[in-house]
């Protein structure tokens, strides 16, 4: 007869990022589209982002996993699955997972990509969850990166100021002590919104054309004005109901982790979670939207700053294209980084 397997849940027990050197300032943007950098910081909390000049995504994975293998001390080989979340894949096929796993060298491991855009990352965090929860695997790691910048028409001043570059993974082990780690999650679509946020061409309904090129359908279109509507609502709403379904209030949250896109989409959800402004990871500021790659990357510089510790109750949550958006619950298992 065979054995149960012992359900325990997965708990993050290391974080890396890697982020491009060349910054983007809003004064460099002014240069190339009718902007300002007056405008960008009051509209959306954006002073500069980060542009990957040479290479692609699976660069920034790559990077940002050997982060997370120094910190825990582990090597490519011991890596079981690779889960890349992304929507700048360096090519449609193979999976940016299959590059990395051969660029990192992690000979042991098979992974897959996932497209949820923003909210990538929380999609692909439930996964691997799960893969540990079950008992089949024991070190999973979960990467969000987007170059962003390969996407981004630099005309155009309704979306090339707000994107960037950069990637940021975490390492999901099973944990024992049943308070910690991925506790609950909530995750949505609702496809009636792909019109406002996609990027049409390049696929099987629009493969390149000459004519698709010059109509500029393989760079990113939004519609910010209807993305901004349903998204300050929804990011809000979907963090309240974790809250509420785990019986929370925002004195027993320490962290919201936020997806970067707007200073104001996040200042709405922590007034309605109730949270004190100290509890919001916010790095808009330096980044932008890097799409994927914004929650974990907000893990990665508070655990690598000092800021985080075991046991500490987060709430991770997104809104993005798709429509996709979600929230976890998370309680912190690495113990606080000592910081000179
Ligand atoms: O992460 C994926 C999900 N995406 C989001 O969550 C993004 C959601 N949307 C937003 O964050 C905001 O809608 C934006 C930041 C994209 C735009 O902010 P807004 O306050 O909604 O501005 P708007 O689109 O209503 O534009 C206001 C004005 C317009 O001029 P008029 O029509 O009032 O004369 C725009 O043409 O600002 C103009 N504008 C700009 N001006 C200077 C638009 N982009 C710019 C720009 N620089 N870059």
């Amino acid at each position: 007869m065979s054995a149960a397997r012992e359900l325990k849940r997965a708990a993050i027990t290391a974080v890396g990022h890697f982020l491009p050197e060349k910054i983007m300032t809003n004064l460099d943007l002014e240069k190339l589209v009718d902007t300002s950098d007056e405008w960008i910081r009051s509209r959306t909390g954006i002073r500069e982002r980060r542009v990957l000049e040479h290479g692609a995504t699976s660069d920034l994975c790559t990077g940002a996993v050997k982060m997370l293998m120094e910190n825990r001390g582990i090597g490519p080989e011991e890596i079981e699955v690779i889960i890349v979340a992304t929507v700048t894949p360096d090519m449609f096929f193979p999976s940016t997972a299959c590059v990395v796993q051969e660029k990192l060298g992690a000979k042991h491991a098979w992974g897959f990509d996932v497209s949820a855009a923003c909210s990538g990352f929380l999609y692909s965090l439930v996964l691997g969850a799960q893969l540990i929860e079950t008992g089949a695997y024991k070190k999973v790691v979960v990467v969000g990166a987007d170059k962003m910048s390969s996407i981004l028409d630099y005309t155009d001043r309704n979306t090339c100021i707000l994107f960037g570059d950069g990637g940021a993974a975490v390492l999901l082990e099973p944990t024992d002590d049943p308070s910690l780690g991925v506790i609950d999650h909530r995750l949505y679509s609702d496809g009636s919104g792909g019109q406002f946020l996609y990027m049409k061409g390049g696929g099987s309904l629009q493969p390149p054309t000459h004519e698709s090129i010059d109509r500029g359908e393989h760079k990113l279109i939004q519609d910010g004005k209807a993305v901004f509507k349903v998204a300050v609502y929804g990011m809000a709403e979907v963090s309240a109901e974790i809250m509420e379904r785990n019986h929370l209030t925002g004195a027993d949250v320490d962290y919201l982790v936020p997806h970067q896109a707007n200073l104001r989409i996040i200042d709405a959800c922590r007034e309605r979670m109730g949270l004190d402004p100290a509890k919001v990871m916010i790095n808009i500021e330096k980044y932008g939207n890097t799409t994927a790659a914004t929650i974990p990357l907000c893990l990665s510089e508070w655990w690598h700053a000092g800021k985080l510790d075991r046991g500490n109750t987060l709430v991770l949550s997104s809104f993005g294209a798709g429509y996709t958006w979600g929230a976890i619950l998370l309680k912190w298992s690495i113990p606080r980084k000592v910081t000179a």
